[in-house]
């Protein structure tokens, strides 16, 4: 399968099918971010692959200095008007996350909502982790908002069918050579269209273990936007907050 996440992420359609995505889905896990953080005014953080840039709006909201990219043109263009109010402007960007390249350091970085393991080689997927470790703050954090795959195996719906804005989304999931694949068909206005998603599937060992190579250290894991501590049997995230 290759680069499958270049047609998804640049329809039109990607945002009614996470319609639940939204800014309320945002500000619960920016507001767990930000009372995890001792410093709290005026940070540096970069959002990677930021999407339509929900986290990044919130924070720029706040006050901090944000630089956002994404590689979907379309999801960069809704970002950049979203964002026109802002008192402080978001600096949004387009770059593929397995080549960045920033000459600024940053207090946090955030890597939101699976846009994790999109790649077939475990190289490609932590290439960005390995790189943009030269630009963070001596006491900077990532956060990585991963699915747990393990509480994913067990849980996996097969199918399931939602209509939103008169579209009908019929998303059918299934694991395959250790990615987990959702085939999205959407119904609307007489014509039919077809994208899918595949991502790596990285246990929590193996996530704690490959960051450790890469010298950094897991201070917090939690399972969900609530805050609570990451559990394995029944925790629907892995967020994880690394230091160096
Ligand atoms: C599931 S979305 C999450 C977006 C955003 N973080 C959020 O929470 O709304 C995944 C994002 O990864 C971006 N993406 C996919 N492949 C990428 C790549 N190679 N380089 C940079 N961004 C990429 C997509 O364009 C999309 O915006």
């Amino acid at each position: 399968m290759t680069e499958w996440f270049k047609k998804w992420f640049s329809s039109n359609e990607y945002l009614s099918v996470y319609s639940h995505r939204n800014e309320d889905d945002a500000k619960n896990i920016i507001n767990l971010i930000l009372g995890k953080i001792p410093e709290k005014d005026n940070l540096s953080i970069l959002d990677a692959a930021c999407g339509a840039g929900r986290h990044s709006i919130l924070l720029a909201g706040l006050g901090h200095n944000v630089t956002a990219f994404d590689l979907s043109k379309t999801l960069l263009k809704i970002g950049k008007v979203n964002a026109s109010e802002l008192r402080k402007p978001v600096n949004f960007v387009c770059s593929d996350i397995r080549n960045v390249a920033f000459n600024t350091s940053f207090d946090l970085v955030l890597n939101m909502f699976t846009s994790f393991g999109y790649f077939d080689t475990d190289e490609e997927n932590f290439m960005f982790y390995k790189d943009i470790k030269n630009c963070l703050n001596k006491k900077g954090i990532i956060v990585l908002d991963y699915l747990n795959e393990y509480y994913l195996r067990r849980n996996l719906v097969p199918v399931s069918v939602k209509t939103i804005s008169g579209r009908q989304i019929e998303e059918s999931r299934s694991i395959r050579n250790n990615k987990v694949v959702k085939d999205i068909v959407i119904r609307h206005n007489g014509a039919i269209h077809k994208f899918c998603e595949s991502v790596k599937l990285y246990t929590y060992e193996s996530l704690v273990k490959n960051f450790e190579v890469l010298g950094y250290h897991v201070e917090t894991a939690i399972g969900d936007y609530k805050g609570r501590v990451f559990d394995k049997e029944t925790s629907k995230r892995v967020i994880l907050f690394l230091t160096i």
